[in-house]
């Protein structure tokens, strides 16, 4: 069988294309949409997404506001910029990019975004409306594989599939498995105390690797057929970058399946910006 490689670039693409064109129209309405972007300390990982971010504002047209902190600024001062953006008007949406330094609390600067400019979903207040299936924002990455299932495997119904989702984090697992459920998916999520994982994933139509472990899920434990999503964006010794499936032996026996570099890695940046904008609809 000859696999179906889901193009995340190609897909993000499009994504982005579609935000550009409504962001026009709604900007021809007299509404611009402006996310505020904060990075605290020199982390290198953080600053390069950071730019991207501020990039792909660019190109979709939205404004981006940027905050580059020292290391050392204080929790309080923190919080008092995040009270300063949730007040302003023109300011759409709010990211703190993570991690944080440690003598920040992440989870207290989370709680302090208004959930209604929180786009990466982070809020309890979003994850909550997620889990009783009302509207609010979609933590990035999750939204993003299930836009690359839609339109990366356009004859993939998932109803009734058996859908395993193998990783808990509060930012993939968790949010994966609650919107595998609303396609109506019958959803496992496996993780490093499962008992006979490699039944559980035989079983599976679906497998969604989010673990951070390069190469763990071999070709003996995917099912003919199945359809392949992999978070997992590893570095190897050699300085490549490998996902937490073992590609190279995986991809003959399935369906479809996404490759590491160029799958989930470059949607979720898309659904920030989706997020984004329709945090500035609301407002409107
Ligand atoms: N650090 C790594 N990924 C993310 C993300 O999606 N959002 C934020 N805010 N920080 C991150």
């Amino acid at each position: 069988m000859s696999a179906v490689i889901i193009d995340g670039k190609a897909i993000s693409q499009q994504i982005k294309d579609e935000i550009r064109e409504k962001t026009a129209l709604l900007k021809e309405k007299g509404k611009e949409v402006t996310l505020a972007v904060i990075i605290v300390g020199e982390d290198p990982a953080s600053k390069v997404y950071v730019r991207n971010k501020k990039k792909a504002c660019e190109y979709v047209g939205f404004n981006s506001l940027s905050y580059e902190l020292p290391e050392d600024t204080t929790q309080d001062k923190l919080l008092e910029l995040i009270d300063e953006l949730n007040k302003r008007a023109d300011v759409d949406g709010i990211l703190v990019q993570m991690p944080l330094p440690k003598h920040i609390d992440e989870k207290t600067v989370i709680d302090r975004i208004d959930p209604s400019k929180d786009v990466d979903g982070f809020h309890p207040m979003n994850v909550g409306a997620l889990c009783i299936g009302e509207r609010g924002f979609v933590s990035c990455t999750p939204a993003g594989v299930i836009q690359l299932l839609k339109r990366g495997v356009p004859d993939l119904d998932l109803t009734g599939k058996r859908c395993t989702v193998v990783g808990r984090s509060n930012i993939v697992g968790k949010p994966m498995a609650l919107l595998l459920l609303r396609e109506n998916a019958t959803v496992t999520v496996a993780h490093s105390k499962t008992a006979d994982l490699d039944q559980v994933l035989l079983e599976s139509d679906v497998i969604i690797a989010a673990v951070g472990r390069p190469k763990m899920i071999k070709a003996h434990q995917v099912k003919e057929g199945a359809v392949i999503i992999d978070v997992g964006i590893n570095r190897m010794d050699d300085g490549k970058l490998c996902g937490d499936v073992d590609y190279e032996n995986v991809v003959s026996k399935v369906k479809a399946i996404t490759p590491v570099p160029g799958g989930v890695g470059p949607m979720t940046i898309a659904m920030l910006m989706n997020n984004c904008y329709e945090a500035a609809l609301m407002r409107e």
